[in-house]
């Protein structure tokens, strides 16, 4: 067995991020795998978004660490943290398009970030925004478009880079019935092209969609059940 193999892909280790406060998450342990499909439930306040920060080290544990592969939280510099982006794609609550660019230009970015050549990333952005279905809105900015697009078009930006892990923070928040379930029909596509992906929800509706899921509950900042 090759070192890679011999830990999961994802491990928090005692994973404590508390704001100072009693807020935030206590002592986490778990562990995730390649190409596993993974919900992270509970009610709002509970600590989800905070997991997936900790994934993406957009925030930093006080006590414990995190370990992405080869990448630990308590080791990692600043310059390796762009490494770790290539290999976890994260879709924010909030999106974080940037609205003075034009849907290619906000799913091309972390392409030219990364050097890629420019025949390279255009045929990698054309692929993946048909793929989700914006083929037809390529030079429209975030502005002229939807909810379910402004969506697509976060997904589209964290799948060009072609992760091992796409994070999904409430990707149906404010998505009427239909988008939802059409959101669900493409993320578990990507998991069975053999991407893990782990999403953060409070709605109990979507779970039920992906029967072999692993639900990782939380509560108060703690783990709760793992099933
Ligand atoms: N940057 C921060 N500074 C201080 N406290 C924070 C910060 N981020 C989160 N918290 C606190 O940590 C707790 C968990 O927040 P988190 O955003 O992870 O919850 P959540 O489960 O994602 O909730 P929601 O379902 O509403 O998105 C909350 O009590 C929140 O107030
Ligand atoms: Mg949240």
């Amino acid at each position: 067995m090759s070192p890679e193999n011999e830990i999961d892909m994802i491990n928090f280790f005692n994973v404590s991020c508390t704001f100072g406060k009693e807020a935030g998450v206590r002592n986490l342990n778990f562990s995730i795998e390649e190409g596993e499909f993974v919900f992270i439930t509970g009610p709002s306040g509970a600590g989800k978004s905070t997991i997936l920060r900790l994934i993406y080290m957009d925030l930093f544990p006080e006590k414990g660490k995190v370990v992405i592969r080869n990448f630990d939280s308590s080791k990692i510099r600043a310059n390796e943290i762009p490494f770790l982006r290539r290999k976890v794609g994260m879709i924010f609550q909030d999106f974080r398009l940037l609205n003075d660019r034009n849907v290619y230009q906000n799913v091309a970015l972390s392409l030219y970030v990364s050097h890629y050549k420019t025949k390279e990333i255009r045929a990698r952005v054309y692929k993946i925004l048909n793929q989700v279905g914006l083929g037809h809105r390529i030079y429209y900015h975030p502005s002229e478009l939807s909810g379910g697009e402004q969506q697509r078009v976060a997904i589209a930006r964290a799948l060009v880079k072609e992760p091992v892990v796409l994070l999904a923070d409430e990707p149906t928040g404010n998505l009427d019935p239909r988008v939802s379930t059409d959101l669900m029909n493409l993320l578990a596509y990507i998991n069975q092209q053999g991407t893990a992906v782990i999403v953060a929800t409070h709605n109990y509706g979507l779970i039920q969609r992906i029967p072999k899921a692993k639900l990782i509950q939380v509560n108060d900042g703690e783990i709760v059940n793992i099933t």
